[in-house]
């Protein structure tokens, strides 16, 4: 891996605020020679050549598309990315291709990527297409080739770029992961079965549902409260609710029973806290649903809120943190603080927004003295790869929840397919199925006054679908293990590990779990049938009864979920 640095790269990067980043440089083929660099009005850009059979991967949580040649992204975070354009919970500027390099961007503005565009060199090469009239002939499109890749860094004077090779995309990434210090810890328990109660509940409903998956027999390691354990949600307040009268005793009557606990909040901070006041000075100049917007690029506004989080609620027992909303959107209902914001650390409003989860994160580890955790967050961006939070969305569409799992572990992100509630048991049963097979195995029935299951009749089969999970869990901690130590993925897209194979090049659906299983799951409401690939480089056996199985593409049709071992 080697760093080009061009121009005056800005300060307030995320390298900077990654506290186990570790560069190590050595000697790539990739000449430097490749890049042009210049300073323009807005900032800076950097153009560099891409291969005509190149693809491009990464960028972050991609909910909406997998694979970017010639495609434009604009990394910025929104909390509803209803498009294929960039925008995502968890954009990130790094990409990895099938030609043996991947660039990270130091960056922590929106930057722009045109993955693929010609430039007008004065020499246009004769056009293929064009002197027909039929309709065919007029809408052929000139096929483009000798393309380069431009990527435009508002505000920037300069950037420093990372430049990663390696056989494999897995490879690649994996280097990436270690630069920011390796994958995260993560503890069994974590890995186990997640379940968030309905907001509405007090003390009594959520004893009555960890009482049903005891006496039900069916494995939930954590229990998690949305925001109706607190006096005010939205801003936060950080104060259990009336509903909640003997908090403590209640999670003590979780722990005793061998859950883990998890609280819902964010961080926009409500008059009503204990910590508002202190927080005034190390916040943004903008306020959120009339909340504050600590600083946690400041030690100052870090110490506050995690010194409160230690002596007031981890103290209790509680051992994770569900931090919703640090992706704040412009474009639902405008909750959110603008570009232009300024905050005392020197950061402005788009820097912030790039950097809130992981920084947010950071405090809420040091609340924890560290963990051990596997907690949830929405916002992350670059080098995150360290910090043990899953990410979630509040779309739903399950083709896209599934592409999320193949596309996050490109970036260091871990990403879980949430289970919410569904209109059939046949839904219920698919978005389970995807959801155990993934890194994190989570129901947030946060809007749902009941087991969304229960109504369905099929406890039985979601019992048997979560006793499964509990096996996966050893192996599971296992690729954590490997995570932490080389930066390899626990999940990881077929491209991955299978770089040279172009069938993988477009497969958002199915994904490498752990070492050696792949999954395809069917998506909710598509019928009991599936188009499956097994790269025909490795053998295959079905996990659940061992047959061998022949790579290729084939079509598989059952009410389970297809899964195989690579032997
Ligand atoms: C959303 C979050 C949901 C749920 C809800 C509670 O922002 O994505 O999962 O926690 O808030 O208000």
């Amino acid at each position: 891996m080697k760093k080009f640095t061009f121009g005056n790269p800005e300060k307030l990067v995320p390298s900077k605020y990654c506290d186990g980043f570790n560069y190590i440089e050595t000697e790539v083929k990739y000449p430097e020679t490749n890049f042009k660099f210049k300073k323009t009005k807005s900032g800076c850009v950097l153009e560099f050549p891409i291969e005509d059979d190149c693809r491009i991967f990464g960028f972050g949580l991609q909910l909406k598309r997998f694979e970017h040649k010639y495609q434009k992204l604009k990394l910025a975070v929104n909390a509803d990315p209803v498009m294929p354009i960039g925008e995502s919970h968890a954009p990130v500027p790094f990409f990895v291709t099938n030609k043996g390099y991947g660039m990270f961007f130091d960056t922590a503005r929106y930057a722009e990527f045109y993955c693929g565009k010609m430039k007008n060199n004065g020499i246009n090469k004769e056009s293929k297409s064009g002197g027909g009239t039929s309709t065919d002939e007029l809408y052929a499109k000139r096929e483009e080739s000798d393309v380069i890749m431009t990527v435009s860094i508002p505000v920037a004077e300069g950037i420093d770029v990372y430049v990663i090779e390696g056989e494999t995309i897995t490879d690649i990434v994996s280097q990436y992961n270690m630069l920011s210090g390796g994958g995260c810890d993560v503890p069994e328990w974590g890995l186990g079965v997640m379940y968030r109660c309905f907001t509405g509940w007090g003390e009594d409903g959520i004893k009555k549902t960890a009482d049903y998956f005891r006496e039900n027999n069916i494995p939930c390691d954590i229990i998690g409260l949305e925001p109706g354990w607190q006096t005010g949600a939205y801003p936060c307040t950080y104060k259990p609710s009336d509903k909640f009268p003997n908090f403590a005793d209640m999670v003590k009557y979780l722990t005793d029973r061998n859950f883990h606990v998890n609280l819902w909040e964010h961080a926009f901070t409500s008059t009503k806290s204990e910590i508002h006041d202190d927080l005034i000075p190390y916040s943004g100049d903008y306020l959120v649903w009339g909340g504050l917007v600590p600083d946690f690029a400041t030690e100052e506004a870090k110490k506050i809120f995690a010194d409160y989080h230690r002596e007031k609620i981890t103290s209790l027992g509680i051992d994770g943190f569900k931090l919703d909303e640090c992706d704040s959107s412009d474009n639902t209902g405008s909750w959110s603080f603008p570009l232009c914001a300024e905050f005392p650390s020197g950061l402005d409003g788009e820097q912030y927004h790039s950097l809130f989860g992981m920084l947010y994160a950071k405090t809420i580890m040091q609340a924890l003295d560290n963990g051990p955790t596997l907690s949830q967050v929405r916002q992350m961006g670059a080098l995150a790869a360290s910090y043990p939070f899953g990410l979630y969305s509040d779309l739903y569409d399950h083709k896209d929840f599934i592409r999320g799992v193949t596309t996050a572990p490109f970036s260091g992100l871990l990403w879980s397919p949430e289970f919410r509630d569904a209109k059939t048991k046949d839904e219920c049963l698919r978005r389970l199925q995807a959801v155990v097979f993934s890194v994190q195995c989570l129901v947030n029935a946060w809007y749902y006054d009941g087991i969304p299951w229960v109504g369905f009749d099929c406890e039985d089969e979601v019992r048997e679908l979560f006793n499964t999970r509990k096996k996966l869990v050893p192996m599971l901690k296992k690729a954590f293990e490997e995570y932490k130590s080389t930066g390899k993925p626990p999940v990881r897209a077929l491209v991955m590990d299978y770089t040279d194979d172009a069938e993988t090049y477009n497969i958002d659906d199915e994904w490498l779990f752990c070492n050696d299983l792949l999954v395809a799951p069917i998506p909710a409401n598509t019928g009991d049938e599936r188009k499956v690939y097994l790269p025909t480089n490795s053998k295959w056996v079905d996990y659940f009864t061992g047959e061998p199985v022949e790579s290729g593409w084939f079509e598989v049709s059952t009410k389970g979920i297809p899964v195989y071992k690579r032997i």
